[in-house]
């Protein structure tokens, strides 16, 4: 048996402190206490933003318990009836300005203007972090990014990295602690070419640098050719394994190098990226491989197939490979050890694995298997622990196919981040040099700026759509500084910044002052749709679709394109300085794990850029 280091604690008490939520949740209770008063059993109220027409919110659960009620006696004439009896119910708040009903029931809800500015205001004093919503699981297991020792970390695994640390990110604003898992494929049968390979081009390996293999892919690939060809490499190399896998010091050294300088080539993309993993790779799991097909041996669910041992998967016509045929562990054993381990050791409620679709039967196998065994509950209960696969599409090129450099190859990620970050300086040196302003820049902050720019379109690129959608890679389109990009968003966060620095005014003052006057249509509408930054958050974690706060922040800088346009910043109240600050910061939001103030940094260089 294995022997594991003390499992984490899971918090019993969460620190809530005294956050209220998002709008959408301060609505819910509200209108549970209503439903509460007219009914004598428990309902989840129905609340969802509604046209601006009609109100803000609207409650939707009138109909619904109309048909409930069918034939039952009741004292309701109608659904509007039960609408009407919600909305009297609600109790006396300081949210609600004023309520409607409309045709079947349907409950409109306006906020009080009064209230939304206190909302926004309590943000400004207290940070972003107050408009956290509020998620019902407590440690969460992100297993993204993930690439293979030795082979190329490729477009796919750069989307992985993207699309995760973004998750992740949401998921740590809105209080759950991520662990965040780089699940690297440094096991397998491949390291026994490898290794011999390594014995017989680098015979002094042990004593040379990591510069020793020099070029790792390339490495791959000479040695693979030789595994295909000739046959004596070929035993040697499977010999190489069993020898690996017993833990022979050479051969465990060797191996060790090898991923060293995997590791080195990975971080290299992690740092420009600014992305935090932390590695336990498929070998950490093995030896927990034993004890976990036991546990499913017990239960009577491995069967013999063609030599290999399989779990029949319910819903499946092929069973999940647990010990091939040779006798060696696989993808899915090791996926299985892995997450006995989270669900045990490290007690994660719940468990999300971001690679591409292409993988999804994969993840809908062991899943199952995890559930026939016991270690998941029915996903239709809807509770924890719980695992997701967050699938993504393909990266394509120009011409409509699988993102490849010209000669073929797969694009290298470093090659491709350099040219993100040469192409946004070009850009930026061009426009200072059109505006003058060139004399201002040390290079070092010419440089920086076009490395937040340049990495920040490549990641936005990816996060924008839906993530199952393939995508087209386009540095002309991921560097317009129109339309939905990176680009255009820092654009409207420098100029927010630029105007708030323009008026002179100090924000630090404003904030004893009064509350914010909601005075024009278009103020009123950026306002509302600020608080509703908690929700939006919510829906993308629980969706766990990044784009979905992409949407949000496009639509919140067109908003107060249309404020500024409609509203004369001549004509400002003081206050109004107050909200353009508001959207800074959620535009800005920082919630970066380590505090770092980077992109703040690089934000005021940009708008040096762009404005003043
Ligand atoms: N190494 C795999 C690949 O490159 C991704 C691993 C994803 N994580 C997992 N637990 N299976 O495709």
């Amino acid at each position: 048996s294995v022997s594991t280091t003390a499992p984490p604690e899971v918090p019993t008490t969460r620190t809530d402190r005294d956050r209220i939520g998002s709008v959408k949740q301060q609505l819910s209770r509200l209108l549970k206490e209503s439903l509460q008063a007219l009914f004598p059993y428990e309902i989840e109220p129905l609340v969802a933003a509604c046209q601006a027409k009609f109100g803000d919110y609207q409650c939707n659960n009138a109909m619904g318990l109309w048909s409930q009620l069918k034939g039952k006696p009741t004292e309701f004439k109608n659904p509007n009836s039960i609408g009407q009896a919600i909305a009297k119910n609600l109790p006396q708040s300081e949210v609600i300005e004023s309520t409607s009903v409309a045709g079947p029931g349907f409950v409109n809800i306006t906020l009080s203007n009064k209230w939304i500015s206190k909302h926004i205001h309590n943000m400004l004093v207290n940070g972003i972090e107050e408009w956290a919503p509020i998620l019902s699981v407590t440690r969460a297991v992100v297993d993204f990014s993930s690439p293979n020792i030795a082979k190329e970390m490729h477009v796919g695994h750069l989307r992985s990295t993207i699309i995760g640390d973004t998750l992740s990110r949401m998921l740590e604003f809105s209080n759950v602690e991520v662990l965040r898992r780089n699940h690297v494929g440094d096991w397998g049968t491949q390291f026994g070419m490898l290794i011999e390979h390594l014995f017989d081009q680098f015979p002094d390996w042990e004593d040379a640098g990591d510069q020793a293999i020099g070029d790792l892919q390339a490495f791959y690939k000479a040695s693979k050719l030789r595994f295909d060809q000739e046959p004596a490499f070929m035993a040697r190399a499977q010999q190489a394994v069993v020898r690996l896998q017993s833990g022979e010091d050479k051969y465990r050294h060797a191996w060790k190098k090898i991923c060293e300088i995997s590791r080195k080539e990975f971080d290299l993309v992690y740092q420009r990226l600014q992305v935090q993993l932390e590695e336990k790779g498929e070998s950490f799991y093995n030896p927990y491989i034993p004890d976990v097909l036991e546990e499913f041996n017990k239960e009577g669910l491995i069967k013999e197939s063609d030599g290999a041992r399989v779990v029949e998967i319910k819903g499946h016509n092929i069973p999940l490979i647990v010990i091939k045929r040779d006798g060696g562990y696989n993808y899915a054993s090791t996926d299985l050890a892995a997450l006995w381990y989270r669900l045990n050791v490290e007690k994660a409620e719940w468990i999300i694995y971001v690679t591409d679709v292409g993988q999804q039967q994969h993840f809908d196998m062991f899943f199952t298997a995890a559930r026939t065994v016991g270690w998941l509950p029915d996903p239709a209960k809807n509770t924890y622990p719980k695992t997701s696969h967050v699938g993504f599409g393909l990266v394509l090129g120009s011409d409509g196919k699988r993102f490849r450099t010209r000669s073929s190859e797969v694009v290298r990620l470093v090659e491709l981040l350099d040219e993100a970050k040469s192409r946004s300086k070009a850009e930026l040196k061009k426009r200072l040099e059109d505006n003058g302003k060139i004399k201002d820049w040390k290079d070092d902050e010419l440089d920086s700026t076009a490395e937040a720019i340049g990495y920040g379109a490549v990641k936005y690129a990816d996060l924008k759509n839906n993530r199952l959608t393939n995508y087209t890679f386009s540095f002309d389109q991921m560097l317009n500084d129109k339309g939905n990009t990176a680009v255009y968003l820092l654009y409207a966060h420098a100029r927010i910044c630029s105007i708030i620095k323009k008026s002179g005014k100090e924000i630090e003052e404003l904030k004893n002052l009064e509350a914010i006057v909601l005075g024009h249509p278009d103020e009123r509408a950026l306002g509302l749709h600020l608080i509703q930054f908690a929700e939006i958050v919510e829906e993308a974690c629980s969706n766990l679709l990044p784009n979905v706060l992409c949407e949000y922040l496009y639509n919140l800088s067109e908003m107060f394109t249309r404020f500024y346009t409609s509203c004369q910043v001549s004509q400002w109240p003081a206050t109004s300085f107050l909200l353009a600050r508001s959207t800074a910061s959620v535009v800005r939001n920082r919630w970066a794990p380590e505090k770092d103030r980077s992109m703040e940094t690089a934000a005021s260089r940009s708008s040096r850029g762009f404005d003043e």
